[in-house]
């Protein structure tokens, strides 16, 4: 896979658009919780560097941010382990909790992330993505904020990676492999 010959794409979506669906999931995570109570924000580095950044400037209650890095093991055990390679302890029970993504793909990791962060006493555990593939689903996992539906394309940009790469893109373009 490192060693495949591509390239990128024409922009598949804009700043603009990125901007708006930002503005957008702001607005309802925003009518959702009020501006009184705490919301622990997890983000998932490092797709969600980007998106947590931008997405945090628009939220109007007290946030406490932790970051999380987690990885599951693939196969079709869907109460399999979730492998975490950076953890947080601040103490979540009774917290409303937002875990946000870059992209749900199969939903593996995100399934089993938000299960661990129910068995910690969260009062709530909701999912707010930027990007959302829903043709690659092995579950019914659904983000309650899932930001731009994509077609079943590897993409780039805004925090996304191919082998490490393209994160500084400001849109989206789409990985296409040279044959
Ligand atoms: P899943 O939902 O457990 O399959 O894993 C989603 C993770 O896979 C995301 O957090 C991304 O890191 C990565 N991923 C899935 N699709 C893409 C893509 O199109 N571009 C870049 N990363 C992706
Ligand atoms: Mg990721």
């Amino acid at each position: 896979m490192s060693e495949m010959k591509y390239d990128l794409s024409e922009v598949m979506i804009t700043e603009e658009q990125i901007a708006q669906m930002v503005e957008e999931s702001a607005a309802a995570i925003n009518a959702d919780y009020g501006t009184e109570e705490e919301l622990v924000v997890i983000s998932v580095l490092n797709g969600a560097f980007m998106f947590t950044a931008d997405l945090l400037r628009a939220l109007k209650m007290p946030i406490r941010l932790e970051f999380v890095q987690c990885s599951s093991y693939s196969g079709t055990n869907s109460t399999g382990s979730i492998n975490m390679k950076k953890d947080f302890d601040y103490d979540i029970t009774g917290k409303n909790v937002l875990i946000v993504e870059d992209i749900i793909d199969t939903g593996n990791t995100l399934s089993k992330l938000k299960k661990l962060l129910q068995d910690r006493g969260a009062k709530s555990v909701k999912l707010c993505t930027a990007f959302d593939k829903p043709d690659r689903r092995v579950n019914d996992l659904q983000a309650d904020y899932n930001g731009i539906v994509i077609p079943d394309e590897f993409i780039v940009g805004y925090g996304l990676d191919f082998n490490e790469r393209h994160r500084d893109l400001k849109e989206i373009r789409i990985v296409k492999e040279i044959k």
